[in-house]
């Protein structure tokens, strides 16, 4: 048993301790310190190589912390048919995007388009003078504020990228003094965040120096006081969408289920659109496949997520991200959501998994990784509301967690083969898994 919260000494200089030194400290805390130590040691690579590799990414790394990669086959996109691949715990998820991959593929499969790529970045200040001063201002100053970046976005500019736009905003409706730089970039195939901060980071300062020499400025007017340069996880426009359709007489083995099917879809996802309760749940089924394909090409699923979740609220209300209707005997499902993603920088040159998973999906570029991730979300919302509308989501959920359970109560490879097979016609819970297993035991 770990010692309860708040017993811990506090201790100093933790970061400079090697990594030998920080695991004893650690380890000190547990109930059993070998036994601690012993098990972070399972979960440290072999090879040094790797691990350092690993340890480097962050600070006061002490061990690695898997994600099963998994991948689901059959994906086609825009004709091309791929293999995706996937970073998750959760049981159901890559057998749900797999199924729901097959069950397209005999459709034609899916389609994705980019609806655009702009990135967006604010320099956030307070300048507590006159608001038409500061807008002549800016207006003289704005190509000088540009060309002090030049450097920076010299590279990005060579690759058809860089900023597309920048305007002063007075947001002092909001609050008192309040103003941006709005900044819009293009990042070409990079997430961009550590370009956009950069810019914005000289946008400030350049900001500031122009002020302190503009003669119309009073002194007061002068000191602007810049409060943060940062980028915005809210891309609204930088949006793709993924759809399928198909006539809704094919949607499954007889015309009349197929049309009662498709109608219970629709009334299930529309339900999503106005029941905000729903809504947070719908989206959260495709965020399993969004999620998944981030970490696997090394992306950052936070950033996505708020971005995502932003946009999903933008209207005041949360709705759902996708959509379905039928529409003279078709059968359409889309979904449209802001993925600010990148393939060339972070994560994606550096983890070795990373590499292979973009190897996988054939090297995309953003544009097409968007894409890819899009897809793995719309599959995944397709299979969790296929299954909720007619078995229920616990049949196939309990199923692919059959394994989890048995591994919890330590079941052995043999018993595992038995209570699988048990469990092909048997509904599956805690509760029958217990009863199944002591049974089989006993016998
Ligand atoms: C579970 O991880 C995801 C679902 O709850 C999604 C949904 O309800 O649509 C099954």
């Amino acid at each position: 048993m770990n010692k309860s919260v708040g017993q811990q000494a506090l201790v100093s200089g933790f970061s400079k301790k090697t990594k030998a030194e920080k695991i004893a400290w650690i380890s000190a805390q547990f109930a059993n310190p070998q036994q601690a130590t012993e098990l972070l040691e399972t979960y440290t690579h072999p090879d040094p190589n790797v691990q350092n590799l690993h340890d480097d990414f962050i600070e006061n790394a002490v061990a690695n912390f898997y994600l099963p990669l998994g991948v689901a086959p059959n994906v086609i996109i825009n004709g091309k048919t791929l293999t995706i691949p996937m970073a998750i715990e959760e049981s159901s998820v890559i057998a749900a995007a797999s199924n729901a991959a097959k069950f397209w593929a005999d459709k034609g499969g899916f389609t994705a388009e980019i609806l655009g790529t702009e990135k967006v970045g604010q320099v956030h200040f307070i300048f507590e003078g006159n608001p038409a001063k500061l807008q002549t201002f800016f207006d003289t100053h704005q190509s000088d504020l540009l060309k002090s970046t030049d450097d920076i976005t010299k590279n990005m500019r060579a690759r058809g990228g860089g900023i597309t736009a920048l305007t002063l905003a007075n947001k002092t409706a909001l609050l008192e003094g309040y103003f941006q730089l709005d900044v819009r970039f293009d990042t070409k195939n990079a997430m961009g965040a550590n370009f956009i901060n950069s810019c914005l980071e000289q946008l400030a300062t350049t900001l500031r120096e122009l002020a302190l020499e503009y003669e119309a400025f009073s002194q007061e007017e002068k000191e602007i006081e810049i409060v943060m340069s940062i980028l915005s996880n809210h891309v609204p426009n930088c949006l793709v969408q993924a759809s399928v359709s198909c006539p809704v007489d094919s949607l499954l083995a007889t015309p009349e289920e197929s049309q009662l099917f498709a109608e219970k879809f629709v009334q299930a996802v529309r339900i999503a659109e106005v029941e905000p309760y729903r809504a947070v749940t719908h989206n959260k089924g495709i965020m399993n496949g969004i999620d998944a394909v981030v970490i696997a090409s090394g992306n950052d699923f936070r950033a996505v997520a708020a971005g995502v979740h932003a946009y999903a609220a933008a209207s005041g209300q949360y709705h759902s991200l996708s959509r379905a209707e039928i529409k003279e005997g078709v059968f359409h499902f889309s979904l449209t959501l802001p993925l600010a993603i990148g393939t060339v920088g972070g994560l994606t040159k550096l983890h070795p998994l990373v590499q292979w998973s973009h190897e996988l999906m054939g090297f995309p570029n953003a544009e097409e990784l968007m894409q890819i991730i899009a897809v793995a979300g719309l599959a995944q919302n397709f299979a969790a509301v296929k299954s909720l509308v007619t078995t229920g989501i616990q049949q196939g959920h309990m199923k692919m967690h059959l394994l989890n359970i048995l591994n919890q109560l330590g079941a052995t490879e043999t018993e595992k083969k038995a209570i699988i097979k048990y469990f092909i016609k048997n509904t599956v819970s805690h509760h029958a898994v217990v009863e199944a297993l002591e049974k089989l035991r006993a016998e």
